[in-house]
Protein backbone atom coordinates (compact mmCIF):
# COMPACT_ATOMS: atom_id res chain seq x y z
CA UNK A 1 0.00 0.00 0.00
CA UNK A 2 1.22 3.34 -0.46
CA UNK A 3 1.17 5.60 1.98
CA UNK A 4 1.25 8.93 0.48
CA UNK A 5 3.82 10.29 2.70
CA UNK A 6 5.75 11.28 -0.35
CA UNK A 7 6.67 14.88 0.18
CA UNK A 8 5.38 15.22 3.91
CA UNK A 9 7.41 16.77 6.75
CA UNK A 10 8.15 14.79 9.83
CA UNK A 11 9.64 15.75 13.26
CA UNK A 12 10.75 12.96 15.23
CA UNK A 13 11.61 13.61 18.38
CA UNK A 14 14.25 10.98 20.38
CA UNK A 15 14.56 9.75 16.69
CA UNK A 16 18.47 8.70 16.51
CA UNK A 17 17.83 4.80 18.82
CA UNK A 18 15.18 2.64 19.34
CA UNK A 19 11.51 3.32 18.43
CA UNK A 20 12.30 6.61 17.24
CA UNK A 21 14.59 5.54 14.77
CA UNK A 22 12.37 2.71 13.68
CA UNK A 23 9.47 5.38 12.71
CA UNK A 24 11.82 8.04 11.11
CA UNK A 25 13.02 4.47 8.78
CA UNK A 26 9.34 4.05 8.23
CA UNK A 27 8.86 7.45 7.71
CA UNK A 28 11.59 7.60 5.45
CA UNK A 29 11.11 4.51 3.59
CA UNK A 30 7.87 5.72 2.42
CA UNK A 31 9.05 9.24 0.98
CA UNK A 32 8.93 11.66 3.55
CA UNK A 33 11.68 13.97 4.58
CA UNK A 34 12.44 13.89 8.23
CA UNK A 35 14.20 15.81 11.08
CA UNK A 36 15.77 13.66 14.18
CA UNK A 37 15.98 15.06 17.38
CA UNK A 38 18.19 13.71 20.54
CA UNK A 39 21.16 15.21 22.25
CA UNK A 40 23.80 13.28 21.28
CA UNK A 41 24.96 14.99 17.90
CA UNK A 42 27.34 12.02 17.17
CA UNK A 43 24.81 9.50 17.25
CA UNK A 44 22.38 11.46 15.32
CA UNK A 45 24.67 11.90 11.97
CA UNK A 46 25.77 8.22 12.33
CA UNK A 47 21.52 7.55 12.48
CA UNK A 48 20.98 10.16 9.60
CA UNK A 49 23.39 8.68 6.95
CA UNK A 50 22.21 5.07 7.08
CA UNK A 51 19.11 6.77 6.88
CA UNK A 52 19.84 8.96 3.54
CA UNK A 53 21.27 5.47 2.18
CA UNK A 54 18.94 3.40 2.93
CA UNK A 55 15.72 5.37 1.95
CA UNK A 56 17.07 8.10 -0.31
CA UNK A 57 15.20 10.41 1.52
CA UNK A 58 16.42 14.28 2.52
CA UNK A 59 17.35 13.66 6.45
CA UNK A 60 18.01 16.68 8.87
CA UNK A 61 19.18 16.26 12.70
CA UNK A 62 18.80 18.50 15.49
CA UNK A 63 20.59 17.95 18.81
CA UNK A 64 18.68 19.37 21.44
CA UNK A 65 18.02 18.33 25.13
CA UNK A 66 14.62 17.93 25.66
CA UNK A 67 14.78 18.29 29.27
CA UNK A 68 15.64 22.07 28.30
CA UNK A 69 12.99 24.03 27.96
CA UNK A 70 14.53 27.35 25.86
CA UNK A 71 16.31 24.82 23.89
CA UNK A 72 13.10 23.42 22.81
CA UNK A 73 11.16 26.73 22.33
CA UNK A 74 15.04 27.56 20.63
CA UNK A 75 14.67 24.57 18.16
CA UNK A 76 11.39 25.64 16.04
CA UNK A 77 13.13 28.01 13.83
CA UNK A 78 15.87 25.35 13.23
CA UNK A 79 13.71 22.54 12.12
CA UNK A 80 11.81 24.60 9.89
CA UNK A 81 15.11 25.37 8.37
CA UNK A 82 15.52 21.56 8.20
CA UNK A 83 12.47 20.29 6.35
CA UNK A 84 9.83 23.11 6.54
CA UNK A 85 6.96 23.30 8.86
CA UNK A 86 6.16 19.97 9.53
CA UNK A 87 2.76 17.85 8.86
CA UNK A 88 3.85 15.17 11.10
CA UNK A 89 4.96 15.70 14.78
CA UNK A 90 6.03 12.56 16.74
CA UNK A 91 6.56 12.83 20.25
CA UNK A 92 8.72 10.53 21.69
CA UNK A 93 12.30 11.08 24.01
CA UNK A 94 13.93 9.29 27.10
CA UNK A 95 12.10 7.65 29.59
CA UNK A 96 11.83 8.63 33.07
CA UNK A 97 13.95 6.98 35.75
CA UNK A 98 11.97 4.10 38.09
CA UNK A 99 10.91 5.15 41.01
CA UNK A 100 7.79 4.03 43.59
CA UNK A 101 4.96 6.30 44.94
CA UNK A 102 5.72 5.82 48.51
CA UNK A 103 9.43 7.52 47.65
CA UNK A 104 8.23 11.19 47.25
CA UNK A 105 10.87 13.50 45.77
CA UNK A 106 9.00 16.77 44.21
CA UNK A 107 11.83 18.18 42.66
CA UNK A 108 12.10 14.90 40.53
CA UNK A 109 8.41 15.06 39.54
CA UNK A 110 8.87 19.06 38.69
CA UNK A 111 11.97 18.11 36.39
CA UNK A 112 10.38 14.93 34.83
CA UNK A 113 6.72 16.73 34.47
CA UNK A 114 8.79 19.23 32.44
CA UNK A 115 10.35 16.97 30.22
CA UNK A 116 7.99 14.48 29.62
CA UNK A 117 5.09 16.98 29.03
CA UNK A 118 6.67 20.41 28.21
CA UNK A 119 8.32 19.37 24.56
CA UNK A 120 5.68 17.55 23.08
CA UNK A 121 3.20 20.59 24.00
CA UNK A 122 5.52 22.89 22.84
CA UNK A 123 6.21 21.59 19.52
CA UNK A 124 2.58 21.06 18.74
CA UNK A 125 1.49 24.72 19.58
CA UNK A 126 4.53 25.55 16.98
CA UNK A 127 3.25 23.86 14.73
CA UNK A 128 -0.73 23.07 14.93
CA UNK A 129 -1.60 26.02 13.15
CA UNK A 130 0.28 25.67 9.84
CA UNK A 131 -1.16 21.76 9.99
CA UNK A 132 -4.96 23.08 10.56
CA UNK A 133 -4.71 25.81 7.70
CA UNK A 134 -3.45 22.67 4.97
CA UNK A 135 -6.03 20.66 6.83
CA UNK A 136 -3.40 17.86 7.58
CA UNK A 137 -1.33 17.41 10.29
CA UNK A 138 -0.22 14.00 12.33
CA UNK A 139 0.45 14.59 16.25
CA UNK A 140 1.70 10.83 17.71
CA UNK A 141 3.12 10.06 20.76
CA UNK A 142 5.63 7.11 21.76
CA UNK A 143 3.83 6.30 25.49
CA UNK A 144 3.81 2.97 27.21
CA UNK A 145 1.07 0.72 28.24
CA UNK A 146 1.56 1.94 31.17
CA UNK A 147 -1.09 4.41 30.23
CA UNK A 148 -3.45 1.38 30.72
CA UNK A 149 -1.80 -0.95 33.16
CA UNK A 150 0.45 0.77 36.10
CA UNK A 151 3.92 -0.64 35.80
CA UNK A 152 5.58 -1.71 39.31
CA UNK A 153 8.17 0.48 40.25
CA UNK A 154 7.71 2.93 37.25
CA UNK A 155 5.86 5.50 39.23
CA UNK A 156 6.88 8.30 37.04
CA UNK A 157 5.79 6.64 33.21
CA UNK A 158 2.97 5.65 35.04
CA UNK A 159 1.34 8.73 36.17
CA UNK A 160 3.15 11.22 33.66
CA UNK A 161 2.41 9.29 30.75
CA UNK A 162 -1.18 9.28 31.54
CA UNK A 163 -1.34 13.15 31.45
CA UNK A 164 -0.05 13.11 28.43
CA UNK A 165 -2.18 10.80 26.35
CA UNK A 166 -5.33 12.68 27.97
CA UNK A 167 -3.63 16.17 26.96
CA UNK A 168 -3.54 14.41 23.42
CA UNK A 169 -6.92 13.16 24.15
CA UNK A 170 -8.85 16.23 24.40
CA UNK A 171 -6.72 17.94 21.72
CA UNK A 172 -7.88 15.36 18.93
CA UNK A 173 -11.35 16.30 19.73
CA UNK A 174 -10.60 20.14 19.71
CA UNK A 175 -8.79 19.82 16.23
CA UNK A 176 -10.55 16.53 14.29
CA UNK A 177 -12.52 18.93 11.95
CA UNK A 178 -9.27 20.11 10.57
CA UNK A 179 -7.71 17.16 8.75
CA UNK A 180 -5.53 17.17 12.01
CA UNK A 181 -5.16 13.60 13.94
CA UNK A 182 -3.79 13.41 17.40
CA UNK A 183 -2.82 8.99 18.78
CA UNK A 184 -0.90 7.87 21.16
CA UNK A 185 0.83 4.55 20.60
CA UNK A 186 1.54 2.27 23.52
CA UNK A 187 4.36 0.14 23.34
CA UNK A 188 4.85 -3.24 25.16
CA UNK A 189 8.60 -4.43 25.29
CA UNK A 190 11.17 -3.92 22.31
CA UNK A 191 14.61 -4.42 22.50
CA UNK A 192 15.98 -1.30 22.82
CA UNK A 193 18.85 0.69 24.69
CA UNK A 194 16.54 1.72 27.06
CA UNK A 195 14.68 -1.54 27.56
CA UNK A 196 18.38 -3.11 28.11
CA UNK A 197 19.22 -0.53 30.53
CA UNK A 198 15.86 -0.95 32.69
CA UNK A 199 16.68 -4.97 32.37
CA UNK A 200 20.05 -4.52 33.08
CA UNK A 201 18.33 -2.07 36.94
CA UNK A 202 16.41 -5.11 37.12
CA UNK A 203 19.09 -7.99 37.34
CA UNK A 204 20.11 -8.74 40.95
CA UNK A 205 19.77 -10.97 44.16
CA UNK A 206 20.88 -13.79 42.27
CA UNK A 207 19.09 -13.37 38.83
CA UNK A 208 20.83 -12.20 35.64
CA UNK A 209 19.90 -10.13 32.73
CA UNK A 210 18.83 -13.32 31.08
CA UNK A 211 16.81 -14.90 34.09
CA UNK A 212 14.74 -11.10 33.51
CA UNK A 213 14.82 -10.92 29.81
CA UNK A 214 13.41 -14.51 30.13
CA UNK A 215 10.81 -13.87 32.69
CA UNK A 216 9.63 -10.81 30.42
CA UNK A 217 9.08 -12.85 27.70
CA UNK A 218 7.34 -15.44 29.45
CA UNK A 219 4.84 -12.45 30.20
CA UNK A 220 4.01 -11.73 26.66
CA UNK A 221 1.53 -13.81 24.69
CA UNK A 222 3.47 -13.16 21.48
CA UNK A 223 6.53 -15.40 23.19
CA UNK A 224 9.31 -12.13 22.15
CA UNK A 225 10.05 -8.62 22.21
CA UNK A 226 8.89 -6.44 19.61
CA UNK A 227 11.14 -4.62 17.01
CA UNK A 228 11.85 -1.00 16.23
CA UNK A 229 10.35 -2.01 12.53
CA UNK A 230 7.39 -3.45 13.64
CA UNK A 231 6.79 -0.26 15.75
CA UNK A 232 7.31 2.10 13.22
CA UNK A 233 5.27 0.31 10.86
CA UNK A 234 2.00 1.04 12.93
CA UNK A 235 3.44 4.64 13.11
CA UNK A 236 3.83 5.48 9.61
CA UNK A 237 0.26 4.05 8.82
CA UNK A 238 -0.52 6.22 11.06
CA UNK A 239 1.20 9.36 10.06
CA UNK A 240 -0.31 8.72 6.76
CA UNK A 241 -3.38 10.46 4.84
CA UNK A 242 -4.45 6.30 4.93
CA UNK A 243 -5.36 6.94 8.98
CA UNK A 244 -7.73 10.00 8.18
CA UNK A 245 -10.10 8.58 10.02
CA UNK A 246 -8.23 7.31 13.30
CA UNK A 247 -8.37 10.25 16.00
CA UNK A 248 -8.25 10.48 19.95
CA UNK A 249 -6.71 6.50 20.41
CA UNK A 250 -4.71 4.78 22.78
CA UNK A 251 -3.03 1.84 20.53
CA UNK A 252 -1.23 -0.76 22.05
CA UNK A 253 1.53 -2.32 20.09
CA UNK A 254 2.51 -5.02 22.86
CA UNK A 255 2.36 -8.68 21.66
CA UNK A 256 -0.66 -8.95 23.42
CA UNK A 257 0.25 -8.13 26.81
CA UNK A 258 -2.69 -5.86 27.51
CA UNK A 259 -4.79 -8.39 26.95
N1 LIG B 1 11.63 0.01 24.43
C1 LIG B 1 10.56 -0.35 25.10
O1 LIG B 1 10.28 -1.54 25.31
C2 LIG B 1 9.61 0.71 25.63
C3 LIG B 1 8.43 0.30 26.28
C4 LIG B 1 7.57 1.26 26.77
C5 LIG B 1 7.87 2.61 26.63
N2 LIG B 1 9.02 2.98 25.99
C6 LIG B 1 9.29 4.41 25.87
O2 LIG B 1 9.47 4.77 24.52
C7 LIG B 1 10.40 5.86 24.43
C8 LIG B 1 11.54 5.47 23.49
O3 LIG B 1 12.18 4.36 24.07
P1 LIG B 1 13.36 3.56 23.34
O4 LIG B 1 13.31 2.20 23.91
O5 LIG B 1 13.29 3.77 21.88
O6 LIG B 1 14.63 4.32 23.96
P2 LIG B 1 16.10 4.57 23.35
O7 LIG B 1 16.50 3.48 22.42
O8 LIG B 1 16.93 4.83 24.56
O9 LIG B 1 15.92 5.92 22.50
C9 LIG B 1 15.62 7.13 23.13
C10 LIG B 1 15.82 8.25 22.14
O10 LIG B 1 15.49 9.48 22.78
C11 LIG B 1 16.62 10.36 22.78
N3 LIG B 1 16.60 11.11 24.04
C12 LIG B 1 16.68 10.60 25.30
N4 LIG B 1 16.65 11.60 26.19
C13 LIG B 1 16.55 12.75 25.48
C14 LIG B 1 16.51 14.12 25.84
N5 LIG B 1 16.56 14.55 27.12
N6 LIG B 1 16.44 15.06 24.85
C15 LIG B 1 16.40 14.68 23.55
N7 LIG B 1 16.44 13.39 23.16
C16 LIG B 1 16.52 12.45 24.12
C17 LIG B 1 17.82 9.42 22.65
O11 LIG B 1 18.98 10.05 22.10
P3 LIG B 1 20.07 10.82 23.06
O12 LIG B 1 20.32 9.90 24.21
O13 LIG B 1 21.24 11.07 22.18
O14 LIG B 1 19.39 12.09 23.48
C18 LIG B 1 17.25 8.40 21.66
O15 LIG B 1 17.26 8.93 20.35
C19 LIG B 1 10.88 6.12 25.86
O16 LIG B 1 10.13 7.16 26.43
C20 LIG B 1 10.59 4.82 26.56
O17 LIG B 1 10.43 4.97 27.95
C21 LIG B 1 9.89 2.07 25.49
Amino acid sequence: MDLLLRDRAALVMGGSSGLGLGIATALAEAGARVCLLARDAGRLAAAAERLRQASGAGVGTLAVDLAEPEAVGAAIGDIVERIGTPDILIGNGGGPPPGVATRFDPALWQAQAAKMLLPTMTLTDAFLPAMRERRFGRIIMVSSTSVVEPIPGLVLSNALRAALANWGRTLAREVARDGVTVNTLMPGRFDTARARALTEARAKDGLSVEDVRRRDIETIPAGRFGTPEEFGAVAAFLASPRAAYVTGTLIPVDGGLLG
